[in-house]
C-alpha cells in the first residue's frame, strides 16, 4: 500500500513514494498503530456485512471479466473504516493501491501526476473527495469515464487538446459529506455506499481482535464495556483499548476486565454513552445558554472555540444517531433524551414546530 500524501505538496512526496509519507511524529505513531491492526481481508474485516457481501460479488465478477472494478464512493462519519475497506478491496483484487486525499491534489499537475503514475488495474483512493477543486474534478471526469486525460497545449488560437490514454484503474472516493460532492462527480461512481455505525457486538469483536494482535489481555466483559463507550466507531474502540490497557498495566494486574475498563474510561472522561468532554460541552451549552435550542452551528462553534467542521464531522453524527441531538431547519436542538443523559430537567426547552 502506498500512501501518497497527507499534505499539499505532491511533488515532494512523489519523490518519497516508496516510503509512506507521514507528517508528524504523533501522526506517524497513530498511522503505524492503525496500520498494524488494519484488517487485510474480508474475513478479518468486522461489520458492514451488507456492503461486504455486495463487494465480494462485484470483485468476483470484475475478476471473471478481467475488467477493473467500478469506481466506488464510500461515505459516512470518520473512523468507520473507509480507508481500511479500500485496502481490503485492493488485496482481494490482487491490485496495488495508491492513497491520497483531495487537499493534496490542489494543482492540476498533482492529479495529472498521480493519474499518469497508475498501473493497469491499480486502485486510486482519494480521501475527503468532496474537497476536490473544480479543475481537478474536470480532469477526473474523462479519466473515470473513458480512461483518458484531456491535455491542452498552446495558447488561445493555437490551443490543441490531446487525449492521453490512461491505464484502466478503479477510483475509490471517501467522504464524510456526500452532499457536498458535485452531481457530475457523484454520477461517475458505479457503487455508492454509506458506511454504518457498528453495533456493540461488532465493536467488541474489533476490540478482541486488536487486543490479541497487540498482546493485550482482555475479558469478554472488558471488551463489551469498552465497546459500549466507543460511539459505534472502530477507530475509537481501538484507541480506547490502548488507553485502557495502560491503566490495566499500571493500576491493575494487566488484564482488562469490565471493572478496569469502566474505571479507566471514567477517568478519561468518557461517559457511558461514549460522549467526551466536547460532546457534553456542546449539549450543555445548548441547554444552558439557548434553552435547549434551536441554535445555529456557527454560534455553537464560536461559543465552544471549536471548528464548525470538527463539530459537524466528528461530534454531531454520533449525537444525532444516538438521538441526543436533533437537527432542525432553525438549528440544533437537544432532544429529551439528551436532557436525560445529562441529568437536566426539560422545563426551559423551547417548543418548536420542527
Ligand atoms: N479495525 C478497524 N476497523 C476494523 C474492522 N472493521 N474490522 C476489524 N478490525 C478493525
Amino acid at each position: 500500500m502506498t500512501i501518497i500524501s497527507d499534505d499539499n505538496d505532491f511533488q515532494k512526496k512523489d519523490l518519497k513514494q516508496k516510503n509512506p509519507i507521514i507528517k508528524t511524529e504523533s501522526i506517524e505513531y497513530d498511522k503505524t498503530f492503525e496500520n498494524s491492526i488494519r484488517p487485510k481481508s474480508f474475513d478479518d474485516y468486522i461489520g458492514q456485512s451488507a456492503l461486504k457481501e455486495t463487494l465480494k460479488i462485484s470483485i468476483e465478477a470484475a475478476k471473471m471479466r478481467e475488467k477493473p472494478l467500478d469506481h466506488l464512493l464510500f461515505y459516512g462519519p470518520p473512523g468507520l473504516g473507509k480507508t481500511t475497506l479500500a485496502g481490503v478491496i485492493a488485496e482481494q483484487m490482487g491490485a496495488d493501491i495508491k492513497i491520497t486525499s483531495a487537499p493534496a491534489l490542489e494543482r492540476p499537475r498533482d492529479i495529472i501526476g498521480i493519474l499518469m503514475s497508475l498501473k493497469g488495474g491499480e486502485i486510486l483512493f482519494i480521501d475527503e473527495i468532496h474537497r476536490l477543486n473544480k479543475v481537478a474534478e474536470e480532469i477526473l471526469y474523462p479519466a473515470m469515464e473513458d480512461f483518458f486525460l484531456d491535455m491542452t497545449t498552446g495558447k488561445s488560437q493555437t490551443v490543441k487538446t490531446l487525449r492521453v490514454p490512461l491505464p484502466k484503474f478503479t477510483l475509490i472516493g471517501a467522504t464524510t459529506k456526500a452532499g457536498e460532492l458535485s452531481g457530475p462527480l457523484r454520477d461517475r461512481f458505479g457503487i455508492i455506499y454509506r458506511l454504518q455505525f457498528y453495533s456493540i457486538e461488532e465493536l467488541a469483536s474489533v476490540i478482541k481482535r486488536t487486543a490479541s494482535i497487540l498482546d493485550i489481555k482482555i475479558t469478554e466483559e472488558g471488551a463489551a464495556a469498552i465497546a459500549k463507550r466507543s460511539r459505534g466507531t472502530p477507530r475509537i474502540a481501538n484507541r480506547l483499548v490502548k488507553r485502557v490497557s495502560d491503566f490495566a498495566l499500571i493500576k491493575f494486574d494487566g488484564v482488562i476486565t469490565d471493572e478496569v475498563a469502566n474505571y479507566s474510561l471514567d477517568i478519561l472522561n468518557i461517559d457511558e454513552f461514549g460522549l467526551d468532554t466536547t460532546d457534553r460541552a456542546l449539549l450543555n451549552l445548548i441547554i444552558e445558554k439557548y434553552d435547549g435550542g434551536p441554535v445555529g452551528i456557527e454560534t455553537i462553534a464560536a461559543a465552544l472555540s471549536e471548528d464548525v467542521r470538527t463539530l459537524e464531522d466528528v461530534c454531531e453524527p454520533y449525537l444525532l444517531q444516538a438521538g441526543l441531538l436533533q437537527r432542525t431547519p432553525r438549528g440544533r436542538k437537544v432532544s429529551p433524551e439528551g436532557y436525560r443523559h445529562l441529568g437536566k430537567k426539560i422545563e426551559n426547552m423551547q417548543q418548536t414546530l420542527f
